[in-house]
């Protein structure tokens, strides 16, 4: 469950302060699948950030599963991303030196699991996003798409309870970013891990139950796809 309460972020002071998260507030429940889209610059990333608790808030609360993400200490904040948050962004960053299997296992190795296990979860993490067959491969040998798929299963290998995907299709093509949007929409049905995604395609917007338009901000619109309301109100304003 992630909650936002009030929430403001606010960067830089006086005169050329400004407002990326203007007094936004919503509950999102668990299992959901929610897209946000609205014009550059109008606080989408800075959400994602707040809620994965990279920056603090400059007013009100981010709770996940009803933990203040503000108020935890770094290394509270770096296991809350580490064991329950996978995050997908438009690049991939993975490591060229790795294979594809060392890239996913790298979460697990960082966070000290066993090498039995991470190798038994990698090879799930890659069957998830069709990939197996590509386990041994260096990223440099891989498509755009299929680095992606290689991000997503790095993402998914710590069971996460949270999926933050910025613009997860954003250097693909049409075709290559269907594939990634059936395979997020996939992993949401089949496992109920709570997907946000950030996107500028209103095709892709459209795999989303829930879509969020920010502007300057702050909740303009809020269309239900295909899920009702879980208490009606979301925090938009009148
Ligand atoms: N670290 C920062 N320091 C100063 N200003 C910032 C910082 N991060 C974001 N901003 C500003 O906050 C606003 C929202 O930025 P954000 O990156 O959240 O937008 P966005 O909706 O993700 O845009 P895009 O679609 O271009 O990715 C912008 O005006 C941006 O310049
Ligand atoms: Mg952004």
């Amino acid at each position: 469950m992630i909650e936002l309460r009030h929430v403001v972020k606010a960067f830089g002071s006086g005169e050329t302060a400004v407002r990326a998260v203007n007094d936004l507030s919503f509950v999102c429940p668990p299992g959901s699948f929610w897209a946000m889209m609205g014009p550059s610059g109008s606080g989408k990333s800075t959400v994602l950030h707040l809620i994965a608790g990279l920056t603090p808030p400059t007013s009100g609360s981010v709770l996940v599963d009803g933990a203040d993400v503000a108020k935890m200490n770094s290394a509270e904040a770096a296991a809350l991303r580490r064991r329950r948050i996978g995050y997908v962004l438009q690049t991939f960053n993975l490591m060229p030196f790795l294979t594809a299997a060392e890239n996913v296992g790298m979460p697990l190795v960082l966070d000290g699991v066993k090498q039995r296990e991470v190798d038994a979860r990698v090879k799930d993490a890659l069957a998830m996003v069709n990939m197996s067959h590509r386990a041994a491969h260096y990223p440099t040998h891989l498509s755009g798409g299929e680095q992606q798929r290689v991000a997503i299963a790095r993402a998914l290998v710590i069971r996460p309870a949270i999926v933050l995907a910025d613009e997860p299709t954003g250097n693909l093509d049409r075709a290559g970013g269907r594939v990634i949007m059936d395979l997020i929409h996939d992993i949401n049905e089949r496992t109920g891990v709570t997907v946000l995604l950030v996107t500028h395609d209103p095709v892709f917007a459209a795999y989303a139950r829930r879509v969020l338009r920010l502007v300057d901000g702050a909740l303009q619109q809020d269309m239900p796809l295909t899920e009702e309301s879980p208490d009606g109100d979301i925090g938009i304003a009148g």
